[in-house]
């Protein structure tokens, strides 16, 4: 699909890329000859992400521990990576966190978990690297991860709706504010690309719920659902040297299913306490390791 040597020379930041959607595009990258740099809460499971493609690929690959709900530290970390390697020349914003729940059950610390991560935290990572290529005059690409309900919002995710929905404004106004600086920025609305991440937080499987994957690749106008490969590939071309027109731009992949189907989890109006209960412990209990030692993978359903 793309030249061997595509990405030679690139150096590119996947934030959240120790595992999920992160991992498959920063592997996509590497094959295509990127240096690749992951960064998430958890240094061991993004410095495994990095050995690994090391020893698969070949690849240059380097793990920094970051959580960018903090933004001394998303500057101390574009910093070493400058300073240690060099200019990046292309972020992936895949960071995210999410869980389902009715929006009137939310507590202010739960808003603020979800929105902290995904609309604040994104935009430290951006404008850390966007002020460094600004301030070197060099070019850049930035590609951020938001979700088909950008367009079609969605019950029952609120804060991250309104989070994506946010970066999705961010990327038409920076592609207009940084296009002149030859920054461009874009992103990805997927559909539903199965991660474990997200399939915990968002999909718990609760008995009478018909919601599974089978029934979601049966409603999908191509009849499947994603797959690494192809937010690997989206990516791959979406960040392509020569691509440089393409700016501003939010590209919906889900195999039609948005135009099919709609907004996400309305089956869940159907949820009665137990279920709800039911959810938010399969939610917790995926994010204890999480909130032990900290992960942040930004895994779109
Ligand atoms: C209700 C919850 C909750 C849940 C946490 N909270 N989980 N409330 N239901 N399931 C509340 C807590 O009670 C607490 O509020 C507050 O949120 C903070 O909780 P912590 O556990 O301290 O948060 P933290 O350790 O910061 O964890 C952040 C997280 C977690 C977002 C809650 O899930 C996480 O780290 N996720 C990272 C990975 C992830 O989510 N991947 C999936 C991304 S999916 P109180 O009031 O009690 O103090 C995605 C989907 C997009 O992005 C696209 C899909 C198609």
């Amino acid at each position: 699909m793309f030249e061997t040597h595509l990405f030679q020379g690139q150096r590119v930041l996947v934030t959240g890329g120790g595992t999920g959607l992160g991992l498959a595009m920063a592997t996509r990258l590497a094959e295509l000859g990127a240096e690749v740099h992951l960064c998430g809460r958890r240094l061991a499971v993004v410095q495994q992400a990095c050995d690994r493609l090391q020893a698969d690929l070949g690849a240059r690959a380097f793990a920094h521990e970051l959580d960018i709900r903090q933004p001394e530290a998303v500057n101390a970390v574009i910093d070493r990576i400058w300073s240690a390697h060099g200019p990046l020349t292309a972020l992936i914003n895949n960071a995210a966190g999410n869980f389902v729940s009715r929006t009137e059950d939310l507590s202010i610390n739960g808003f603020h978990a979800i929105s902290d991560i995904v609309f604040r935290g994104t935009f430290y990572v951006t404008q850390a690297v966007g002020r460094r290529w600004i301030s070197e005059g060099l070019p850049g690409a930035v590609l951020s991860i938001v979700v088909t309900w950008v367009d079609t919002g969605s019950p029952f995710v609120v804060p991250s709706a309104m989070s994506k929905a946010g970066l999705d404004a961010m990327t038409k106004s920076l592609a207009v504010e940084w296009g002149p600086r030859r920054i461009r920025l874009n992103a990805i609305a997927p559909g539903v690309i199965p991660t474990q991440g997200a399939s915990q937080r968002l999909r718990p499987r609760i008995e009478g719920n018909e919601d599974s994957a089978d029934r979601r690749r049966l409603d999908n106008p191509m009849r499947r659902l994603g797959t690494d490969e192809d937010i690997g590939n989206m990516a791959a071309f979406i960040l392509a040297p020569g691509n440089s027109w393409l700016n501003g731009q939010t590209i919906t992949l889900d195999g039609g299913d948005a135009l099919a189907n709609g907004a996400y989890f309305t089956e869940y109006q159907a949820w009665d306490d137990a279920d709800w209960a039911h959810a938010r412990q399969m939610a917790r209990a995926a994010s204890r390791p999480a909130t032990q030692d900290a992960a942040q993978e930004g895994a779109p359903a």
